[in-house]
């Protein structure tokens, strides 16, 4: 073959990483064909300690000049046991190879992104249970909105997290289908044990159709989408940090060993870590779509473009580990700053809503006391007044129902947020209670 060529249409710098998984597959294929008779005992036996025997030590030899993982599996066993090693190959093709490698590769890997997510969950949760007695005010358009409990932001997080752990759990349902025996496409005159097969490789379903088997990569595609999303969800929780850590907010801070300095500003510490996990979701996004366009437009069955899956695969899987990893780093270490969070309640428009929603207990419609709070507001802001210095006589002007005493009780933050009665919502209860469910499920 022409060099250039031979390079240009190479895996194996990507595709080694699927070493255990090819020699899995060959053994249980091995075992196989020889209880089905097609290759005698003896020769089954020879390439299972072969095959074995190269387990142990693929991860120490160099690869490179092979064309992909399947080849070098196969030239390093006919070195191991000479001529007998091509048997294996009987009614395989790599087009149900690679498929099988890819399933095997990935099943494993949905199980580690899952403990890592999980990892982060707990972390996610001690931070919750530690400022569970602590107010922020929650945002919408990044104004602010009410207060809410810290704890029940941190809840949030876990909650996202959840689905992503759902998700993967549903795609582990179809990429836990075992394709070998489809052969190139059409299955094989040979008496191929399928269902053996799946057994010995610990799949719960065969596939039903090979031309579909050896086409097929949505598993990589909802594989690559969940993780999409997963890492929106990363780089939305980073975000937050980022905003909560800077200077103007200030509620919570890095632990110095995590974030960086600066080369000329002396008195820095930058988020950069959760700034690459943001960032990286960019990259994310890109392999999803990158093996989306590439499948688009395929013929069934088999086509080398195909190969082109693993590259961006790997990436992402390399990418989200991190960034839980690193994510959970942080979030282990993240201390509060309650002299910042007090002074985050100096805005008294924050408790606008409390007061129009006690002028409802008082018989107002909602459009009334919506009215007659945003008037107060007006005043305040018109006069220069803060609404704590109003006196019950200005208060009664506009609102009747007002005293001063009243006033200083809806401006306390944590009184504020025993008012919530929602389930769900961010009163003490009911983020008790969410503490309480997720300790279960964490645990
Ligand atoms: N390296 C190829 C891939 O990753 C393996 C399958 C090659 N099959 C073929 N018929 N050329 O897709």
């Amino acid at each position: 073959m022409d060099r250039d060529i031979l390079d240009f249409t190479k895996s194996i710098s990507f595709d080694k990483r699927l070493a255990p998984y090819d020699i899995e597959g060959s053994i249980a294929y091995a075992q196989m064909l020889g209880k089905c008779k097609i290759i005698s005992k003896k020769e089954k036996d020879l390439l299972v300690k072969g095959l074995r025997s190269l387990k142990e030590r693929i991860g120490r030899i160099p690869l490179e000049n092979n064309e992909d993982i399947h080849t070098a599996v196969i030239n390093l066993l006919r070195k191991e046991i000479g001529k007998t090693a091509d048997k294996l190959h009987l009614g395989r093709s790599r087009n149900d190879q690679v498929v099988l490698d890819l399933r095997l590769y990935c099943k494993d890997e949905v199980k580690q992104v899952i403990e890592k997510i999980k990892k982060l969950q707990r972390s996610l949760w001690e931070r919750a249970k530690d400022w569970r007695g602590l107010t922020i005010p929650f945002y919408t358009h990044l104004k602010n909105a009410q207060f809410i409990l810290f704890a029940h932001q941190f809840l949030a997080y876990i909650g996202m997290l959840e689905r992503d752990k759902g998700r993967l759990g549903d795609v582990f349902k179809r990429m836990d289908i075992m394709p070998l025996g489809s052969g190139a496409g059409r299955g094989s005159g040979l008496p191929l044990d399928r269902f053996y097969l799946a057994k010995k490789l610990n799949f719960s379903q065969v596939s039903e159709n090979s031309l579909d088997s050896v086409s097929d990569r949505d598993f990589v595609i909802e594989f690559l989408s969940t993780l999409a999303i997963l890492s929106m969800h990363l780089s939305r929780i980073s975000e937050d940090f980022i905003l909560f850590c800077s200077d103007e907010f200030g509620f919570i801070e890095g632990d110095d060993s995590h974030f960086t300095g600066s080369s000329i500003l002396p008195h820095k510490k930058n988020p950069d870590p959760l700034e690459l996990i943001r960032g990286y979701t960019g990259k994310m996004y890109g392999n999803l779509i990158s093996v989306l366009v590439m499948m688009k437009g395929l013929p069934l069955s088999y086509n080398r473009d195909m190969q082109l899956d693993k590259p961006p695969l790997f990436d992402s899987l390399d990418i989200i580990k991190d960034s839980l990893n690193i994510l959970e780093k942080i979030v282990s270490k993240l201390k509060v700053n309650k002299e910042n969070l007090k002074r985050a309640s100096s805005n008294e428009f924050i408790f606008a809503t409390d007061i129009a929603e006690f002028l409802v207990t008082q018989g107002y419609s909602w459009q009334e006391a919506h009215n007659l709070t945003g008037k107060l507001v007006l005043e305040s802001i018109r006069k220069k007044k803060p609404l704590k210095e109003m006196s019950d006589k200005e208060l009664k002007k506009i609102i009747p129902e007002l005293t001063q005493e009243l006033i200083l009780d809806f401006l306390d933050p944590l009184k504020s947020v025993r008012r919530i009665k929602t389930y769900g919502g961010s009163g003490p209860e009911s983020v008790e209670n969410q503490i309480k469910h997720w300790g279960k499920i964490l645990r």
